[in-house]
């Protein structure tokens, strides 16, 4: 499974991509309206060149013409640039004439199999279920995951289901067993991914004996003759 940032905060991006576990990022107007003093644009193709990987910038027009226009646009900011595109009608309609254009697809705010199905027929490359958000109406959000891959699996639908509004680590296990092949994930819940209390109390008690031991043998040296 590769892990994607769900953030439009470089200096996040940066840290997970010195990590060397990060394959791509996804961004939306909402993580882009955390970050001032810097365009849509221009934080884009910053994050194009920290990250070897897609990295997902979204549209917001409406209307089919300017969804196109916008998509179009974005599209051209960097090589590794994919659209992201909400279904709806107008979106699949916009999805399944850009990427006979060639230009990479992540439909995103999908709720349901069915919607990951039409995007995925429609020709989006990456289609993303909203775990959390599903979550919180009291349904299985993995159920959507686990359904999408099924269908992709078996129709060999060339569409990646792409874990997205991951809320803790558990998340990112249960949809890597579902068979997902990507995961977006907050910054928060990457460093949640690494910590491990017993782990932090291992290095603590290595380092404190390490000290000893480092003592000790000081003072052996120091007394020999
Ligand atoms: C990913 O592409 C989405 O923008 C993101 O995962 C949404 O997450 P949220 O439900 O935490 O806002």
């Amino acid at each position: 499974m590769r892990l994607f940032l769900d953030t439009a905060n470089i200096d996040e991006i940066r840290a997970a991509a010195r990590m060397g576990i990060l394959a791509g990022v996804t961004t939306n107007p909402t993580l882009m309206a955390k970050e001032s003093g810097v365009s849509y644009r221009d934080r884009v193709v910053e994050i194009c060149e920290v990250v070897r990987g897609p990295v997902s910038a979204e549209c917001t027009s409406r209307d089919l013409a300017g969804l196109l226009e916008e998509a179009r646009e974005i599209a051209k900011w960097h090589p590794d640039v994919v659209v992201k595109i909400p279904i709806d009608e107008t979106g699949l309609e916009a999805t399944s004439v850009l990427s006979k254009e060639g230009i990479s697809i992540n439909m995103t705010l999908i709720f349901s199999a069915n919607q990951a199905l039409l995007a995925a027929t429609a020709g989006a490359t990456y289609v993303s279920p909203f775990i959390g958000r599903i979550d919180d109406t009291g349904q299985d959000g993995m159920d959507v995951v686990r359904e999408s891959v099924e269908i992709f699996d078996r129709y060999h639908l060339p569409a990646q289901v792409l874990a997205a509004s991951i809320r803790h680590p558990r998340h990112i296990i249960e949809a890597a067993r579902a068979g997902a092949p990507i995961a977006t994930v907050p910054f928060s819940v990457l460093q949640a991914m690494i910590k491990h209390p017993l782990t932090d109390a291992g290095i603590e008690r290595f380092v404190a004996d390490a000290q000893k031991y480092q003592k000790e043998s000081a003072r052996e040296r120091a007394a020999r003759p």
